[in-house]
């Protein structure tokens, strides 16, 4: 046979090298919020544990964040950007559709010519990052992976919906994955259910609106976010807790066995269902970022697992359960080792 391709001779493990994180330089009290909002400071801190949010400015732009949680994630994984081989880069916030914004990253942090590209999966998207990155040192694609979750969410939030405004923020968060001597991640567990997908969406398609604004008379207020907000709510507490479950199965650990749980922070309420119905033990570490970070979708895992590592709640080489879910409605779970 000619042109056989040659047999990739050793599967590599793989593991979470460093993490990196930006938040914005301006954050935002309920009291900001409020201004806007038909609410109360009582209530959004009652019903979704948000207390403050940070938003970007004009500077802060998706490229600018990204830039910022990678160098910081290249830093603490001890390797420059000219290690990378592949840099992929969840978001579902970026205005300008075309081109992608990885290989704007790519050559702002100075990687070069890096393989770069985004994944859109919703609040999922940063789990299915760390999955392709994983893949990619596993078949031998790439060295090193950057993958950057980044948002300007606000960009996108109505800030009079009820529904949304009160949670969301903007942010950045990094890993970098690479070669590791054993198993420090594991499978993940991922899918979809696009039957519910109206459940969280952008309020008009684009095309809708250049309709409208073709005919003369714009009918359609610009597009925002829109959540049932409920239903989003039910799925999540109900069906992410066995998508944990078969992830620590599958990996290999016990509850008992797991030092941290960084769920997706998208309501504090959420996170304390999941909590009691995976009955983990005090001794796991919880990450709570929706706090003070609000709702950042792609990017909240690694945000919050910044936060948790670098105010000294977990040590290096924790053994940690993420879990991805939302807009799709997609949801990603995995156990890895923490950098
Ligand atoms: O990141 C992607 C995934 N996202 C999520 O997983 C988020 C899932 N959903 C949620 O976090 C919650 O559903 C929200 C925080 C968005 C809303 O909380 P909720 O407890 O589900 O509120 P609700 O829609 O069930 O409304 C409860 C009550 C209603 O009043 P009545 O009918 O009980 O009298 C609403 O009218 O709260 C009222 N309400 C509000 N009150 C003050 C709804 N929104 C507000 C508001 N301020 N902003």
């Amino acid at each position: 046979m000619t042109g056989a391709i040659k047999a990739w001779a050793g599967r590599r493990n793989t593991r979470i090298l460093g993490v990196g994180a930006y938040r914005p330089r301006t954050a935002l009290t309920n009291a900001d919020i409020l201004k806007h909002l038909d609410s109360s400071d009582e209530w959004i801190r009652r019903r979704s544990g948000v207390v403050t949010r940070h938003r970007a400015d004009r500077q802060e732009t998706l490229a600018y964040m990204a830039v910022e949680a990678g160098k910081g994630a290249l830093k603490s994984a001890g390797i420059t950007a000219d290690d990378v081989d592949l840099i992929i880069v969840a978001t579902a916030t970026r205005m300008r559709q075309i081109p992608h914004v990885s290989p704007e990253i790519a050559f702002k942090i100075g990687a070069g010519t890096t393989a770069a590209f985004d994944v859109s999966a919703g609040c999922a998207g940063f789990v299915y990052g760390l999955n392709i990155a994983h893949s990619s040192v596993t078949s031998g694609s790439a060295r090193n992976v950057l993958v950057i979750g980044v948002e300007r969410l606000l960009d996108v939030t109505d800030p009079t919906d009820r529904g949304t405004a009160f949670l969301m923020g903007d942010g950045a968060g990094a890993v970098v994955v690479g070669v590791s001597d054993a198993p420090a991640i594991g499978p993940v567990i991922w899918g979809s259910d696009g039957s519910r997908s109206d459940l969280l969406q952008q309020s008009v398609a684009w095309d809708e609106l250049r309709e409208s604004y073709e005919k003369g008379k714009p009918e359609q207020p610009w597009p925002s976010l829109r959540m049932q907000g409920r239903e989003v709510f039910r799925w999540a507490v109900w069906q992410m807790a066995d998508v944990a479950r078969e992830a620590l199965d599958t990996a290999g650990v016990s509850v008992a066995e797991l030092d941290a749980f960084i769920p997706h922070q998208a309501n504090m309420r959420i996170t304390d269902s999941l909590v009691k119905e995976l009955k983990l033990p005090e001794r796991v570490v919880v990450a709570r970022d929706v706090s003070d970070t609000g709702n950042t979708s792609a990017a909240s895992i690694p945000l919050a697992m910044e936060k948790l590592l670098s105010s000294g709640q977990v040590s290096s080489g924790a053994t940690a359960l993420m879990i991805g879910f939302g807009a799709g409605l997609s949801y990603a779970g995995v156990v890895a080792r923490l950098p």
